[in-house]
């Protein structure tokens, strides 16, 4: 940082990753410090195709903390805000106490502003505030230079946010402890682990959820006793099970417990009292046509999971990409408005067989599905170098 930079505005602009639990986190033992019932363990998606970027300025000029999100400015007394931005300038107050006393003293001063955008669509399900907060923290981490454990600071603002400091395959550690310093996010394996692994989002509706995940899960601890259950009596040896199907890159293992996960997190949704249903008919449709599609091929080829929404995310190898494609393609005639269906990674074409189509026998259900987005594993938070792609202008104001 510059000698003296109270005339200056200091930007910087990072982006970071979607991920999506092949085992679930629902439900907090603390609300405020976001501790969880039980540990998970989720796969970060590629930046390519799903990303927040967030930039984040800092200067004396500036009179108070903002933030804009998507191009509205949003309150930033919100408390899981304010909680990542007291984290972070704890750790700058800790780094100047151990080591130059005077060196910081600008930016714990200083006011920050904060733009952030994602480039797919929010409150679609697709785990947005997990790739905001991640972003926030990062960003925030860069512009003041420290260092430490941010997976912690991250799941204060969500608590899927934390796996999201990560690329590749990643576990979140539910952690013992009151404070919750040792419920923290780890790598298991890079992205580059799993080659053949592919990732298809199966968007279904990009309307807002129903019952958001934080007052979900809420009354779930309150009234489910088959959520203790699970977390007491499943989630320990779930775990275990899916990092060593993850070593061994087994997929047929890796598949069927994201399914079963899955399908029990949204039997404890079901479990809730009152229930809460966040899986709809087109969602059930996936479910089966999937069991089908691996029944005919006696192989768990194809893997569903849903999170707090009706969108499938489907796990799969390369190989099977695109006949998969075809397949949901097939059943799900898309609405031809020229709006492309299939975003992100080509998959390539081929031609289903009768023998397929006819195994699968399912009533067609035209646009029951607006597009899919075809993506992989990818890498973790990352700092855009391009200073021309900051989200604030030369004010510290959005673009
Ligand atoms: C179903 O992280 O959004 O996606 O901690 O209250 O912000 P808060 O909840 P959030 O919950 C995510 C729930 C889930 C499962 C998962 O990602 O593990």
């Amino acid at each position: 940082m510059p000698e003296d930079t109270t005339q200056d505005i200091i930007f910087v602009t990072c982006t970071a990753p979607v991920n999506i639990a092949v085992v679930k986190y629902w439900g907090k033992r603390d609300e405020d410090l976001i501790l969880p019932i039980n540990s998970s363990l989720s796969v970060t998606l590629h930046q390519d195709q799903l990303k927040s970027t967030t930039t984040v300025a800092c200067s004396a000029r500036f009179k108070e903390d903002r933030i804009w999100l998507n191009g509205k400015e949003e309150n930033i007394n919100q408390p899981r805000l304010q909680s990542c931005l007291r984290e972070i300038r704890r750790l700058v107050r800790k780094r100047r106490s151990n080591r130059d006393p005077g060196a910081d003293v600008l930016s714990l001063s200083h006011k920050v502003h904060i733009c952030s955008e994602n480039n797919f669509p929010t409150a679609a399900g697709l785990a947005s505030s997990a790739a905001g907060y991640a972003c926030l923290v990062y960003t925030l981490s860069r512009l003041l230079s420290v260092e430490g454990e941010l997976s912690t600071i991250a799941r204060q603002g969500s608590g899927s946010a934390c796996r999201s400091m990560y690329g590749g395959f990643v576990q979140w550690h539910m952690g013992m402890r009151a404070d919750g310093k040792d419920s923290v996010a780890e790598q298991v394996e890079p992205e580059s682990h799993w080659p053949e692994l592919r990732v298809l989002v199966l968007v279904v509706s990009a309307e807002r959820k129903p019952v958001g995940s934080t007052a979900g899960m809420q009354t779930s601890v309150d009234t489910s006793s088959l959520l203790k259950h699970r977390a007491e009596a499943v989630v320990p040896g779930r775990m275990d099970e899916m990092i060593q199907a993850i070593r061994k890159r087994d997929f047929s293992t890796f598949g069927e417990l994201t399914m079963k996960d899955s399908n029990q997190f949204h039997a404890t949704c079901l479990d809730t009292y009152p229930p809460i249903f966040y899986l709809n008919d087109v969602s059930r449709r996936v479910i089966g046509l999937v069991h089908r599609y691996n029944r005919h091929y006696r192989e768990t080829r194809v893997a569903y999971t849903f999170d707090a929404g009706p969108n499938a995310v489907i796990y799969t190898l390369q190989p099977y990409v695109s006949e998969f494609v075809q397949v949901v393609k097939h059943f799900f005639p898309p609405e031809t408005n020229g709006e492309e269906f299939l975003k992100g990674l080509p998959v390539g074409t081929v031609s289903l067989s009768d023998e397929l189509t006819r195994a699968i026998a399912m009533d067609t259900l035209p646009k029951g599905i607006r597009y899919i987005i075809s993506t992989k594993p990818g890498p973790g938070p990352r700092m855009v170098e391009d200073t021309s792609l900051h989200l604030l202008g030369p004010d510290g104001l959005p673009r």
